[in-house]
């Protein structure tokens, strides 16, 4: 495995298979890797001749300063994980070599950003929108592999790609759980304990309205109990809990007319912000 630093160092790196026409995967990261990342990264080594993973934590999608600054990182166990998963190269940029200047850039990706993860965290998607271009345009990848996780942002992504033309295969890869349903997260090693517990609530809250709007209840009747659930434990804030179409990221009423749907979630487990998603018609 090679660690890389610079886009001129990756260029010189990649000339190299040009020739041979070897297809080259990119899995983008923060770091703070865990079992759902090495999912990825498995799918990628699966997929294409060359596996690249960035791990880079990128300042211009952090609305909120504090969370920017206690967002874990583990960059020599990050890079054993990914020795030891058979990775052929790691690019581990810093602020100055993804941003010499600051940006004015400014994406707009319409309705899609317009609600959840756009609406409480301004800012974020554009930052999102600017980085992974960026990463596109450095690495070059054929094929680049995203977690459903972040659903909205794979929506963003894709949008992404065809606007800008990027020829670039997105791969989502499903959601990794702990046994007990919690999704996992790089933010979870900030939880402590009883926090862990409590951020159950947000796994089985989704699992319990996906069954009761299976049963036929109306959306508005389950997302006012789930509200009920989320106000009844002490230490978690619900952000939203809202049934969506995964494509549009539109907000549903009416779960009848959909023939895609997703229930998604963000709450404060402490001053841990989490977020989280499950399929009810896919
Ligand atoms: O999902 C993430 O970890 C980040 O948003 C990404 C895609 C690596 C961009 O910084």
């Amino acid at each position: 495995m090679q660690v890389f630093y610079t886009g001129a160092e990756w260029t010189s790196i990649r000339l190299q298979f040009q020739s041979n026409n070897s297809t080259i995967g990119l899995v983008p990261t923060m770091g703070a890797l865990h079992e759902g990342h090495l999912d990825l990264v498995a799918q990628c080594i699966q997929q294409a001749d060359i596996s690249v993973v960035s791990i880079f934590v990128n300042p211009t999608q952090f609305n909120n300063p504090e969370d920017f600054e206690k967002y874990p990182s583990s960059l020599q166990e990050d890079l054993e994980l990914l020795e030891k998963a058979g990775v052929d190269y790691v690019f581990v940029p810093e602020v100055k070599t993804m941003y010499p200047q600051e940006t004015n850039l400014k994406f707009d990706f319409g309705p899609l950003e317009r609600v959840l993860e756009g609406a409480f965290r301004p800012g974020h998607f554009n930052g999102v929108g600017i980085i992974v271009s960026k990463l596109f345009n450095m690495i070059q990848p054929n094929l680049a592999f995203f977690g459903q996780k972040d659903l909205q942002q794979v929506a963003i992504i894709k949008r992404l790609v065809n606007d800008l033309s990027f020829p670039i295969q997105l791969e989502i890869v499903p959601t990794r759980r702990e046994e007990d349903g919690l999704a996992l997260s790089s933010r979870n090693r900030r939880l402590n304990k009883s926090d862990r517990e409590k951020a159950l609530i947000l796994y089985r809250s989704m699992v319990l309205a996906k069954k009761e709007l299976l049963e036929g209840k109306s959306w508005l009747e389950v997302q006012k109990k789930i509200h009920q659930e989320f106000k009844k434990t002490e230490g978690v804030d619900l952000e939203y809990f809202e049934l969506v179409e995964p494509d549009r990221f539109e907000l549903s009423t009416e779960f009848s007319t959909l023939k895609k749907a997703s229930l998604c979630v963000a709450a404060y487990v402490g001053e841990v912000r989490l977020i989280d998603n499950l399929p009810v018609i896919s």
